[in-house]
């Protein structure tokens, strides 16, 4: 497995791949790697002749009080796996690589990314979008693959590649969790003990509100309260949101009678942790 740090010898694999015929596909990920993040390379592996991963903890994309300087890093133990799953290259700029002096250009996608996580994280969206393009750029790949995991990221990342036409192929890959229904997350290892076995109320609640979809209910508040009580049942836990919105514009909707993401953020109380479950009902993303 390749490992490349600069953006100009990344250009040039990407020519050469391409000139041979060969098609690649790229896994954009801010490492600490978990399954969920391998379990996207084995969808890339599965499509694409030529897997790349990037690895770039992108400081754009965090606010100023958040964990930029604590996320974890485990760079040589993330390409042990990388390359134990089949990457054929990991690409880990530098910050000053992909964000040198008078770096000035930004990507922002407008209303959607104001609601939910948005809310929350001002700027957090135009620093996905930026950084992706960038990735997107850089590495040229045919298919990238993202998560449902985080489900808002996805139909902001797929409506700029609509808005913008450019001809890359957007796969979702479901969520993958730990054995006991938590949604697995680089942050998980901040969690106490008492909070992880709290955490997974926000699934319980979720797969609540699930339940009761396919049984027949439509009405979003019945739904929403169905999260809400779950999760309402911790005291470790508070509540950032929990909504269900439509899936393309992410409006409001009184009755699920198009596909609908259910989403849920949370925080622990104790190691402030942030929490983000969801489920798609009535489609998919
Ligand atoms: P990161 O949080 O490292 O996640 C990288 C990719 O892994 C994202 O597409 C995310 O949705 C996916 N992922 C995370 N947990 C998952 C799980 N439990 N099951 C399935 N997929 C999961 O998301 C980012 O990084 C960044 O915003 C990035 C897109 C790399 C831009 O900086």
């Amino acid at each position: 497995m390749k490992i490349i740090k600069s953006v100009a010898e990344m250009k040039n694999l990407s020519s050469t791949i391409h000139r041979s015929g060969s098609s690649i596909g790229l896994v954009p990920t801010m490492g600490a790697l978990h399954k969920g993040h391998l379990s996207l390379l084995e969808r890339i592996n599965n499509c694409c002749d030529y897997s790349v991963m990037s690895i770039f903890v992108n400081p754009a994309q965090f606010g100023p009080k958040e964990d930029f300087s604590k996320y974890p890093r485990p760079f040589d133990i993330d390409c042990e796996k990388a390359q134990a799953a089949g990457c054929d290259a990991v690409f880990a700029p530098s910050d000053d690589e992909m964000y040198p002096k008078n770096y000035s250009t930004y990507v922002n996608v407008e209303n959607i990314t104001e609601r939910l996580c948005g809310a929350s994280r001002p700027g957090h969206f135009r620093g996905v979008t930026t950084v992706v393009m960038k990735l997107f750029n850089i590495v040229n790949p045919q298919v990238a693959v993202f998560g449902q995991k985080d489900a808002q990221q996805v139909i902001v990342l797929k409506r700029m590649v609509h808005d913008l036409n450019m001809s890359i192929n957007i796969d979702v890959a479901p969520i993958v969790r730990e054995d006991d229904g938590l949604a697995m997350s680089s942050r998980n290892m901040y969690l106490t003990q008492e909070e992880h076995r709290d955490a997974l109320m926000i699934y319980k609640g979720i797969k609540a509100a699930q339940d009761i979809y396919i049984a027949g209910e439509r009405s979003s508040n019945v739904l929403n309260d169905a999260v809400r009580n779950e999760i309402m049942k911790s005291e470790l836990i508070d509540i950032e949101y929990v909504e269900i919105f439509d899936t393309v514009q992410l409006q409001k909707m009184e009755y699920v009678l198009s596909p609908a993401l259910i989403a849920a953020a949370c925080r622990t109380k104790q190691s402030k942790t942030r929490l983000i479950d969801n489920c798609v009902i009535g489609g998919t993303l």
